[in-house]
Formats: C-alpha cells, sequence, structure tokens
C-alpha cells in the first residue's frame, strides 16, 4: 500500500514540475510567477481543488510522442477567494509554451462547464501562445469549443481573463470574449500575430510591446481594462474584483459588511463644483466619497478617461458607477467614451448590478476624426445599453448636460428610475453662447449679449427640467450618498417585463 501511495506523490510531484527546473527558473528570470505560484496567490490559502493533473497529449507528429509532460500545459480547477467558489485555469508556459492542444483544451473546457452547471465565475491566467503548432486542426478544433463556451457563458457567469505573459492566437480570441482583460506591466502582450510574423508578412519591424504591450491594450486599443506592475499585484487585486462579482446573473451581488453608514452627510461636496462653469473638477472625488469606505474598483481607467466606469458599493452591495470626468476634455462624449460606458453598462445589467451614473457632459465631440470614425454607432452603442437596462438606474446631474448626451446618461426618457439634479445643474440643448449665437445670427453684440444672459437664466438650471419632472428633485451636493442610497433601497425589488425576441439588435 505505501508504494502505491509514494507512487501517487511521485506522479504529482512530477506533474508539479511542469517544464522542468531550468524553465521554471527562466520563468522566474523574467519576473513572472509559474501557474501554479499564481493560483496558489490568486485563491484562498489551501482551497484549490485540481482536475486533470494526469492528463498528457495525444499527438504523434514532430517527434511530439517522445515529449509528453502530465498536465499537458493548464492547471484546472476550483477553489474559494474569500470564501467564494470560483473556476480557474493557468496556463502554463514551461510546458510548450502553454500552447493548446486538444487534450489542453479539454481541461479547460470541463472547467467552463462546471462553472456553468455550478454558477460561478471562471479566471484564466493566460502565459500562453496559442494553438499548438505541432496538432493543427486537433487545436483549431480544441479552441472553436473554448470559445463557443466563451459565448454561452457571457451573461450568465462572469468570466475574467488575466494575460500574464506573450500571448497570441486562440489565447487572445478567448480573453476579448470575456468580461475583462487585465494585464501585467512589461512582462505580458497581446496579439494575434507575434512581432516575428508581422515581420515575414508586413516588413514592419516592431517590439512586442509595441505591439501589444499593456500600455497600448490598457491606452490606445481599450482591449484590456487594466494593468498592474507585477504577478503579485494583479492576482490580489484580481480577488478584490471578485469580491464586487455577483456569481451569476441570478445570485445578486454579495453583501460585505461596512462601518460606512448609509445616511453619511459630505459637506465637502458642496463646493466640488467650481464657480465658473468651464472650470474642470475631478469626478472621481464625488465617487470616492459617495461609495462604502472610498472603496473603488475602476474599469479601464486608462482609456478613454473623459469617462469613468467602476464598481463601488453602498451599504455593503455592489453598485456599477458611470461618470463623465470633467478633467478630460471637458467630459465630452466621444467614440471611445461611449464603447467603454456601454460595455460596462451591458455587464452591469447582465448581472443584476444597480447603475448609478454621474452627469456632467457638454455634449458629443464635434468633428470629422470623430465623424468617420463612426461616432453616430458607438454614441447610439451607450444610448442602446442604458435604454435596454432592466436594473435600478440612479442618475445625479452635477454640472452640465447638454444636448443628445442629456437623453443619452441615463435620463428619465431612457429608463432612469430616480433622476437627481445638484442645484449647479445645467440641462439644456447646448451652451448659452453657442445656442444665441444660432437663434440670434446677426444680432448686434449687444442683443447677444442680453439673450445670451436670458438664456442662461431661463435654461442653464435644473429647474425647467424639474417642473416637467425629467428630474424628480433638486438635492443637496452633500446629500448624494444618503439620497443614492434610499434610492437603492427603495428599487431592490424593480422588476421590468420586457417584449419577448430571440435578441437585440445592438449597433455594433
Ligand atoms: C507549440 C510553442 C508555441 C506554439 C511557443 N511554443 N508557442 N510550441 N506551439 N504555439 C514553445 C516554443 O517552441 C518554446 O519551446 C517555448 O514554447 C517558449 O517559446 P519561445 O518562443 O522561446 O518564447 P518567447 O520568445 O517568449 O515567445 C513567446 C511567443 C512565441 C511570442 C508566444 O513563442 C510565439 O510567437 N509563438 C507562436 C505564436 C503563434 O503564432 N501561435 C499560433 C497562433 S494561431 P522550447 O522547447 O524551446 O522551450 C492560433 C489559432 C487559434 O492560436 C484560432 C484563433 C481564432
Amino acid at each position: 500500500m505505501k508504494d502505491i501511495l509514494d507512487r501517487l506523490e511521485e506522479r504529482r510531484a512530477e506533474a508539479r514540475l511542469g517544464g522542468g527546473e531550468k524553465r521554471i527558473e527562466a520563468q522566474h528570470k523574467r519576473g513572472k510567477l509559474t501557474a501554479r505560484e499564481r493560483i496558489e496567490l490568486f485563491l484562498d490559502k489551501g482551497s484549490f481543488e485540481e482536475f486533470d493533473m494526469f492528463v498528457e497529449h495525444r499527438s504523434n507528429d514532430f517527434g511530439m510522442e517522445k515529449t509528453k509532460i502530465p498536465g499537458d500545459g493548464v492547471v484546472t480547477g476550483w477553489g474559494t477567494v474569500n470564501g467564494r467558489t470560483v473556476y480557474l485555469f493557468s496556463k502554463d508556459f514551461t510546458v510548450f509554451g502553454g500552447s493548446l492542444s486538444e487534450t489542453h483544451a479539454q481541461k479547460i473546457i470541463k472547467v467552463q462547464d462546471m462553472a456553468m452547471k455550478a454558477r460561478c465565475p471562471v479566471i484564466g491566467l493566460f502565459d500562453a501562445g496559442g494553438a499548438r503548432i505541432q496538432e493543427g486542426v486537433a487545436a483549431l478544433g480544441g479552441y472553436g469549443e473554448v470559445f463557443k463556451r466563451n459565448v454561452l457563458a457571457s451573461g450568465v457567469i462572469p468570466q475574467i481573463s488575466v494575460i500574464m505573459g506573450p500571448c497570441a492566437g486562440g489565447d487572445v480570441y478567448s480573453p476579448a470574449m470575456t468580461d475583462f482583460i487585465f494585464m501585467v506591466r512589461d512582462t505580458s502582450y497581446m496579439f494575434v500575430t507575434g512581432p516575428d510574423v508581422v515581420k515575414t508578412v508586413t516588413n514592419e519591424v516592431v517590439t512586442a510591446e509595441e505591439l501589444g504591450g499593456a500600455s497600448v491594450h490598457t491606452a490606445k486599443s481599450g482591449v484590456a481594462d487594466g494593468a498592474f506592475e507585477n504577478d503579485v499585484e494583479c492576482l490580489l487585486q484580481m480577488r478584490r474584483l471578485i469580491d464586487f462579482l455577483p456569481s451569476n446573473n441570478e445570485s445578486g451581488v454579495p453583501q460585505w459588511p461596512t462601518l460606512d453608514a448609509a445616511d453619511r452627510l459630505d459637506d465637502s461636496l458642496d463646493t466640488l463644483i467650481p464657480d465658473n462653469p468651464n472650470k474642470p473638477y475631478d469626478i472621481k472625488e464625488l465617487i470616492l466619497k459617495v461609495v462604502d469606505e472610498g472603496d473603488f474598483f475602476e474599469i479601464s481607467a486608462g482609456y478613454a478617461k473623459n469617462i469613468v466606469t467602476g464598481f463601488g458599493r453602498i451599504a455593503g452591495k455592489t453598485v456599477g458607477f458611470v461618470a463623465n470626468q470633467p478633467m478630460v476634455l471637458a467630459g465630452v462624449l466621444d467614440s471611445d467614451a461611449s464603447r467603454k460606458a456601454a460595455r460596462f453598462v451591458r455587464f452591469c445589467d447582465a448581472f443584476n448590478i444597480p447603475i448609478v451614473t454621474f452627469v456632467d457632459v457638454p455634449g458629443f465631440l464635434p468633428g470629422t476624426d470623430q465623424e468617420y470614425g463612426g461616432l453616430i454607432k458607438h454614441g447610439a452603442k451607450l444610448l442602446f445599453a442604458y435604454s435596454q437596462c432592466t436594473v435600478p438606474l440612479i442618475t445625479v446631474i452635477t454640472r452640465k448636460a447638454f444636448g443628445g448626451a442629456y437623453d443619452v446618461m441615463a435620463s428619465k426618457h431612457v429608463g432612469g428610475d430616480l433622476n437627481y439634479a445638484w442645484p449647479t445643474a445645467q440641462i439644456a440643448v447646448m451652451g448659452a453662447k453657442g445656442a444665441v449665437e444660432i437663434i440670434f445670427r446677426g444680432g448686434t453684440p449687444d442683443e447677444i449679449a442680453a439673450q445670451t444672459k436670458q438664456y442662461e437664466d431661463r435654461f442653464l438650471s435644473p429647474f425647467v427640467a424639474a417642473e416637467r419632472g425629467y428630474i424628480d428633485d433638486v438635492i443637496m451636493p452633500h446629500s448624494t450618498r444618503r439620497r443614492i442610497a434610499r434610492g437603492l433601497a427603495m428599487l431592490a425589488n424593480k422588476h421590468v417585463e420586457v417584449p419577448r425576441r430571440k435578441h437585440d439588435n445592438l449597433p455594433v
């Protein structure tokens, strides 16, 4: 019996070594942890239960029959994060560069299927070179099965992809279909084809960082939702993110204990808006002062900074925040900001996370650059996303709400449940000067000045909208958290029936 038990331990030890000491050392030298070290850090201590540790590939081409490594380049299983069950797979770069074979794919598929049955999140830790080249179509077929499951799980269980090494091919397509992608700075890359292939096909010489580093995907392409300095920070932040997310689309958001009173007032908010309406202020200050204990997990902080998206809690329960940022481009809505916010709003709605929207928007960004880039379609995405929401929507206009952007930003007309304005709000078709120059074209400077004053007095306030009931109440800035908390409690059982249809036709 002892021999049998020892043999099991030996086989386990062999599997735990992955691609061997030398490759593990190389992994560490690059500043990366191994697949197993990452799992240890990410999950609650001792909670990991592994599946398929002894699975090997079945390929006999290109000498592969001589190189079988137990586990086949991916560590899979389940465990807990602060007591809540999650499923995960962690690609092992030390084994064939973490590349995906037929059997490697089957391990991932098993985790995806089990997570769907148990209705728990799936987290993929990626450090892999795509399809295993030696396996050809067997690997491509494996990816197809993974992709299909990504899509079936979308909107049912949260799916998070963490990019922790050079990732190519299927190892970027699968993440692209999940809810969130996070990267590690300087050690992780995402590209459909790597720098060598780029050189061969287009003659372009480009480094991995320039082609698909965190600096590219968090700021330029918007493919990644955030980046962290190293593996350790990244994994600890992923634990924090999991704490905000529901387990599935029917579970409701998690409730955590908080010492922060829901009716806390904040007098400093009464002076947040500068006297000069053209002066910027930081909308994140408002978010941080409204959420429990100032704890805010920002999504896509480095991309389209003119809009802020992220998760916070009120009375211990997760809320999605969307806010125009007057510090960047005066908070204008452009294509990137619209796409970023639309995706976030749709995630929240799919997973029944209430949304609080802070509005200070001078309108949509004019110009050929935006129009040629499809601003009409991209802006429509955000309008569509809000209009489609069935989750509680609470909107607070802090200052400007001009033009179509007023409608888009969770106005009463597209489904806002509670629409509040601060006394500093200005709700109009456009700013006073622009408006008067159009309706009094050719007027003398004195006439223009007089009409501008009149327009400002009449329209640049919250009261015209409040007189019509488009704004439910004009509230004191210091009471914003209390009003939102009461509103969310009142809306806790919101239920909206939508007409039966196969699916909508979002302007993608
Ligand atoms: C088999 C692979 C591999 C792969 C890497 N390796 N990628 N083995 N299939 N796809 C192996 C290498 O042979 C090497 O083995 C080890 O992993 C480490 O790779 P290196 O190249 O030494 O590492 P590095 O210099 O860091 O470069 C990493 C890399 C590069 C950028 C990922 O390996 C690369 O470009 N790989 C190919 C990427 C690719 O084109 N994949 C196919 C995509 S098509 P040894 O034994 O030397 O340690 C695809 C289709 C899916 O995925 C469908 C999409 C819709």
